[in-house]
């Protein structure tokens, strides 16, 4: 079987998809609201044997590499560098059922599309659930695909949790071998193209009304911690003007950190965790802590936002008389997607009878280090009211079905042109 007309046929066993979505949602930390699947829980080691086992049932040949990415193949007909597609399986706390696992189930759909219709591809497919995307205890994000991109560095692996346990510690106790992490990089053109489907996570797609995003970019982050030392004195009896109040001023610096995020339309930035110390209520503050992160598709704003994050808390730490130390941590840099992958989506689309339209993800993805790898595309489908990273995230049965048949016919059509691994950036 080939060619475009044919694609009807690859369109997936809608029933299938959604058993498997049910099922996946099953493994989750039962003290948690929501789904928590953290990538080194007893509820995401079950729930990978599932996901190893589904892959299996599929027809794939399964294998887990050193960087702790499950890797299905269905093979080519001519051994050409493959064509990848996956995404991840790991959750925030307390998050969703749909963030990444639509990518991983659906790329195992489409293969067993392809094998149930007789679709031989030229290119061999692989179908990857990336170990560990979501911000880990250490601060880390995409610990798979970092790995394979050559980009996990010992810089990482000393990340230190709230425990001081190092990344790299971690994964040892998780069955891994870091100096083997560290080897485990992929050689560019070793892959012809990757292209993931993902949750849009945001409100576009649902307001434009469109089944289908193109994703255009992926936007870098910068993640700091600031850590603000101050003096504690009884809450009774020192004056307001001879504090040096630790937790007043972390106070005053997410409200900068927010003014921050609210200067660029396209551009965010949160604080997301706070602590202080002692925690009294009759005790001044001595100490706080806070965890921020800044996003944006432009490398020239965040590279100006750093610079206002570092030069806006120093002096309100001055004027509290607090010491302050910043600890940054890049976790991506943006990424745009390869305008070739981006036109073969849109054909795909276009040709299933699907509306789409192009749009900047401010989410992190695997596909952000991937594209260190190959020609590079995403596929988005609608999230409703926008909401994840929260129970509430939801996307239609129907909305996935279209983004996988989609997923389908791009594969189809990258697999029909013989220099893909050449599409340009
Ligand atoms: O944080 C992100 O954007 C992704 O969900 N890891
Ligand atoms: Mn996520
Ligand atoms: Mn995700």
């Amino acid at each position: 079987m080939s060619g475009i007309g044919d694609l009807d046929a690859l369109a997936p066993e809608k029933s299938r998809l959604a058993a498997d979505l049910e099922e996946l949602a099953s493994f989750t930390d039962p003290d948690e609201a929501g789904w928590t699947r953290r990538v080194f829980s007893e509820p995401y080691r079950a729930s990978r044997a599932w996901v190893r086992a589904r892959m299996r049932d599929a027809g794939l040949a399964v294998r887990e590499d050193d960087a702790g990415n499950l890797i299905g193949l269905l093979p080519g007909t001519t051994g050409a560098p493959a064509l990848v597609t996956g995404s991840h399986t790991d959750t925030v706390s307390r998050g969703g059922r749909f963030d990444g696992v639509v990518g991983v189930l659906g790329a195992i759909e489409v293969a067993r599309r392809l094998r149930e219709t007789g679709t031989r591809l030229a290119h061999d497919l692989l179908v990857v659930d990336f170990l560990g995307e979501e911000p880990n205890a250490h601060g880390v994000s995409c610990i798979g695909s970092r790995t394979i991109a050559g980009l996990l560095s010992s810089g990482y692996l000393d990340q230190l949790d709230g425990h001081g346990v190092p990344l790299g510690r971690a994964l040892e106790s998780a069955g891994r071998s870091p100096s083997d992490m560290l080897r485990a990089a992929w050689r560019p053109g070793e892959i012809a193209a990757f292209v993931e489907l993902h949750i849009e996570q945001g409100p576009v797609l649902q307001r434009r009304q469109t089944d289908i995003g193109v994703v255009t970019a992926i936007a870098g982050i910068e993640r700091v911690m600031a850590a603000f030392t101050g003096r504690a004195d009884h809450a009774g009896t020192m004056p307001m003007t001879d504090r040096r109040d630790a937790l007043a001023a972390a106070a005053q610096a997410i409200l900068a950190v927010e003014q921050i995020g609210c200067s660029q339309p396209d551009a965010v930035a949160t604080v997301g965790d706070l602590e202080t110390a002692p925690g009294a209520l009759n005790v001044v503050p001595e100490s706080a802590r806070v965890w921020a992160e800044l996003r944006s598709p432009s490398a020239a704003w965040l590279g100006t936002a750093r610079r206002r994050v570092v030069q806006d808390i120093a002096d309100l730490a001055q004027v509290r008389g607090v010491d302050v130390e910043l600890d940054w941590l890049n976790d991506q840099d943006p990424v745009p997607t390869t305008v070739g992958v981006q036109d073969v989506i849109a054909a795909a689309s276009q040709s299933l009878g699907r509306r789409w339209t192009p749009i900047v993800s401010g989410a992190g993805h695997d596909a952000a280090h991937m594209a260190a790898l190959a020609p590079m595309g995403m596929i988005f489908v609608p999230s409703r009211d926008g909401r994840s990273h929260c129970p509430e995230e939801w996307t239609d049965l129907d909305q996935i079905g279209a983004g996988v048949h989609a997923l389908a016919a791009t594969v189809a059509s990258l697999d029909g042109n013989p220099h893909v691994g050449a599409l340009a950036t």
